[in-house]
């Protein structure tokens, strides 16, 4: 039985369609955990075992766990408060042991021993819960960036022709979410059994001046990247609204980028799906009205 957790977010919902589309795994074999079981109604007509879970409640947790063998723990999404999510994520393994579940997969961060992301020690400590927890083995699934983080800040940047940036010159191995989703369903299925660990990119790099660039072409407006301190761009972000706890937390996306910390395209995608990342030009393609707002 493989199990996947948050599966009403975006990622949880793209595991599935691949687990069921994809890699045609019988919907019986399928748990969904949710806080919202009633955001899954199609799944569960289609035979997937829709249950409700919350990481806030590990009691619970564990009797929605139940009978799963592999369990794909998809990180939570709650910024504001600093190490809420490790607990989160700490109180979601435990429950997977007491449930007797032999694999735990995990969606971590790209290099997230060494990452300038100021929550990477968050997804670093939930690596570390699951390397110590009692279990036949885990798969951590160190994801990149999605390519569709460029909404948070490229249609605002459209708008007036300018991205203000503290990422240098450093470079971005983004990837497609869908993507991203279709490794972890892939990884979730597979059976293997063991200790593995995956850097998941996309098959090229780049810096965001040539991301600028590509998103100008593909949008047909102009978009010039201006270099700020990082000083500078954190301050601009509060000036524009963005609360100061928030603004310092997407700050640290750039420094990030700006020392390597998404750098570096490998072929553990391909390795895990059997075929090639969506290009970025292509997905660009595709989302370039949205973008464009
Ligand atoms: N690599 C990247 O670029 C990148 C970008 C954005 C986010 N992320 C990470 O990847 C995760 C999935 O991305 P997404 O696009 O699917 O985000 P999303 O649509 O915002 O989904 C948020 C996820 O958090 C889960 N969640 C929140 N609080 C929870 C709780 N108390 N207990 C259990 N689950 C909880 C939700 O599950 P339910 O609502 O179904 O319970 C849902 O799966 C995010 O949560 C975040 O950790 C990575």
């Amino acid at each position: 039985m493989y199990l996947v957790t948050g599966a009403s977010g975006h990622f949880g919902q793209a595991t599935l369609a691949h687990l069921l589309n994809t890699l045609k795994v019988p919907a019986g074999n399928i748990i969904a955990v949710t806080r919202s079981p009633e955001k899954l109604a199609h799944l569960k007509a289609k035979g997937v075992d829709v249950r409700a879970g919350d990481f806030n409640d590990e009691a619970a947790l564990v009797t929605a766990f139940k009978g799963a063998t592999r369990l794909l723990l998809i990180s939570t999404d709650d910024l504001t408060q600093p190490g809420r999510r490790q607990k989160q994520h700490e109180a979601a393994v435990r429950a997977a042991e007491k449930a007797g579940v032999a694999h735990v997969l995990y969606t971590s961060l790209q290099k997230a021993e060494s990452s300038a992301v100021s929550f990477a020690p968050e997804h670093l400590g939930t690596e570390n819960a699951i390397k110590s927890a009692a279990l036949k083995g885990y798969t951590l699934l160190r994801n990149s960036w999605y390519f569709e983080n460029l909404f948070f800040g490229i249609p605002q940047a459209l708008a007036s022709g300018t991205q203000y940036s503290a990422a240098g010159n450093g470079r971005i191995a983004h990837i497609a979410r869908d993507d991203l989703a279709r490794a972890a369903a892939a990884a979730l299925a597979s059976g293997q059994e063991g200790r593995f660990t995956y850097t998941l990119t996309g098959a090229a790099e780049y810096t965001t001046a040539e991301i600028a660039a590509l998103v100008s072409k593909a949008t047909a407006k102009p978009l010039a990247v201006v270099q700020v301190p990082l000083e500078g761009l954190t301050q601009g972000m509060i000036a524009a609204g963005v609360p100061a706890p928030l603004a310092a937390v997407f700050a640290s996306f750039d420094d990030n980028t700006a020392k390597g910390g998404l750098s570096g395209v490998t072929g553990d995608y391909k390795a895990l799906t059997g075929v090639e990342p969506q290009a970025f030009e292509t997905w660009l393609t595709k989302n370039a009205a949205a973008l464009a707002g």
